[in-house]
């Protein structure tokens, strides 16, 4: 089968897939912060999809108001309109639904890196023994074997945001949002944990969104992209990437590849500059 037959093949998805409520529908998100005197808009109208078992992603300027809609979807902050659905319940404003990546690690630093990885377990029951052996194969897995019992400051900022990571992985809701996981890393141990990423993700098929500047990244790994305008934060473009999966890594040489490359580095970079403007007449 050549590579442009396996896209179509893989374009349509099960059937009985698509049935099932989606694991999140946000319909409608706007939010504005209020200070004394003045208001700041960060998102118009958002609504956005992700279906069971999808890897979308969001790219979008930064400063946009990404963030927040992740805030917004893990009911810490909430919008001054629209609904946030999860398997079909309206869970807008609660709390505990989602498992969360933030952008900053947020590892407790009393805390040794295995009970880091184990929290959200424990926050939602209690941690067996089985629970302990599965971190430790993970945690051998993302190349942090033997640092279990270290506490957080111990470990380079690539290392920590692995046990970040592996703690979101392991929290037992089912939709991940996963907040620029890769932004501290250099190009290399970046390019790793994105191969290491789409093997984990194509063999575990949880439902993810992700926030990403990176362009090559989000088209590496997902299969749906929203793009987000400059603030406040519209969907500007919903872009549906058929690369087929398992995805190997020789697909960003593919010239679809590079093709949906360019289109979404020209929008992105529309948005900069009409960001850059605006700030500029101010
Ligand atoms: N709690 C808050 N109060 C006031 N302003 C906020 C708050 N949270 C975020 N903002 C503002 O909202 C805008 C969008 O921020 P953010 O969602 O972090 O953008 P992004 O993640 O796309 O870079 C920024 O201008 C930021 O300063
Ligand atoms: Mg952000």
């Amino acid at each position: 089968m050549s590579i442009t037959e396996e896209i179509r093949s893989d374009a349509k998805p099960a059937t009985a897939e698509t049935e099932l409520p989606p694991a999140l529908e946000a319909s409608g998100i706007s939010k504005s912060f209020r200070a004394k005197r003045s208001s700041l808009q960060v998102l118009d109208d958002i609504t956005l999809t992700v279906r069971k078992g999808e890897f979308v992603s969001i790219v979008g300027p930064s400063g946009s108001g990404k963030s927040t809609l992740f805030h917004i979807i893990g009911g810490l902050v909430k919008p001054d309109a629209g609904t946030v659905r999860m398997n079909g319940t309206d869970v807008t404003g609660e709390q505990g639904h989602i498992s969360y990546m933030p952008q900053q690690p947020a590892l407790f630093p009393w805390r040794t890196i295995e009970d880091n990885v184990l929290l959200s377990q424990e926050v939602q029951g209690s941690v067996d023994q089985a629970a302990r052996e599965n971190a430790r194969y993970w945690l051998d897995k993302v190349g942090l074997g033997g640092f279990e019992k270290a506490h957080p400051h111990t470990l380079s900022g690539g290392m920590q945001q692995r046990a970040a990571f592996l703690r979101a992985l392991l929290s037992p809701q089912e939709l991940m949002c996963l907040d620029e996981p890769f932004s501290a890393l250099d190009a290399l141990t970046r390019s790793d944990m994105q191969r290491w990423l789409l093997d984990i993700w194509e063999e575990s098929r949880r439902s993810v969104l992700f926030i990403t500047h990176n362009i090559e990244e989000a088209l590496l790994l997902s299969s749906r992209i929203y793009v987000f305008s400059g603030r406040p934060a519209s969907v500007l473009q919903v872009v549906d990437v058929p690369f087929p999966r398992p995805r190997r890594e020789e697909i960003i040489e593919h010239p679809d590849f590079i093709k949906l490359r360019r289109e979404l580095s020209g929008w992105m970079r529309e948005e900069q500059q009409k960001m850059q403007g605006s700030r500029s007449k101010k």
